[in-house]
């Protein structure tokens, strides 16, 4: 996929300043600090068009990207971070609500584990909460540079058995740092919005 135009649209903190163009999205999910952003810039080729921090927490609105004119990323801010406030959470809670219930454009989630551990059970609830909204869901296991080739097929083995996941769901290996399963994961992506 040749990335021509990537921009940022807006970065909402709510429903009504979400973009009202009626173009397919892609959101993003996952742990706070797991790679999301990372996703969305390898995919897109920009460095740092998705600020990524090796401090968690640093999304915290829903971000949307227009790409190409055609579709849009929506980076999310992530779970499981424990300094956040009982009132962060709670927020946190009811932007996720807000979006995943009722986005019409929504077409596609990628959820983003990283590949060195075994899901938690935020992941595991993000997992059903997306079955739950019959939203369609493709696992992207991340940091794959980070794991011995002779690790790989059993953290994967891992990763679905945790989360039960459904065998027909896309699962694509991934690392932000040498690009491995870009590849895959537009094909995947342009099925989603085509
Ligand atoms: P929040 O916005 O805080 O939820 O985090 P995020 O999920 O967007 O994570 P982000 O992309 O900011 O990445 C967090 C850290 O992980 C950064 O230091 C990245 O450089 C690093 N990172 C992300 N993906 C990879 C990867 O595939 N391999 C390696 N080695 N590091 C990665
Ligand atoms: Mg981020």
């Amino acid at each position: 996929m040749k990335v021509n135009t990537a921009e940022i649209v807006i970065s909402a903190a709510s429903k009504k300043q979400y973009p009202s163009a009626l173009i397919p999205e892609i959101a993003l999910a996952g742990r706070s600090n797991v790679g999301k952003s990372s996703f969305i810039n390898k995919l897109i080729q920009r460095k740092n068009l998705a600020r990524t921090s090796s401090r968690p927490g640093k999304t915290q609105t829903l971000n949307f990207y227009i790409i190409n004119d055609q579709f849009h990323f929506v980076d999310v801010p992530g779970y499981g971070y424990a300094k956040v406030s009982k009132t962060e959470r709670a927020k946190w809670g009811e932007m996720m609500d807000e979006y995943f219930s009722e986005r019409e454009q929504l077409r596609a989630t990628a959820l983003i584990v990283d590949i060195r551990h075994e899901p938690t059970d935020e992941d595991c609830m993000m997992y059903d909460f997306l079955k739950h909204y019959e939203l369609p869901v493709m696992i992207v296991a991340t940091k794959l540079d980070k794991i011995k080739k002779s690790q790989q097929q059993k953290q994967i083995r891992l990763i679905k058995e945790t989360l039960q996941m459904d065998e027909e769901d896309p699962f694509i290996p991934f690392s932000a740092e040498t690009g491995e399963g870009k590849e895959a994961a537009w094909r995947t992506i342009l099925e989603f919005i085509r």
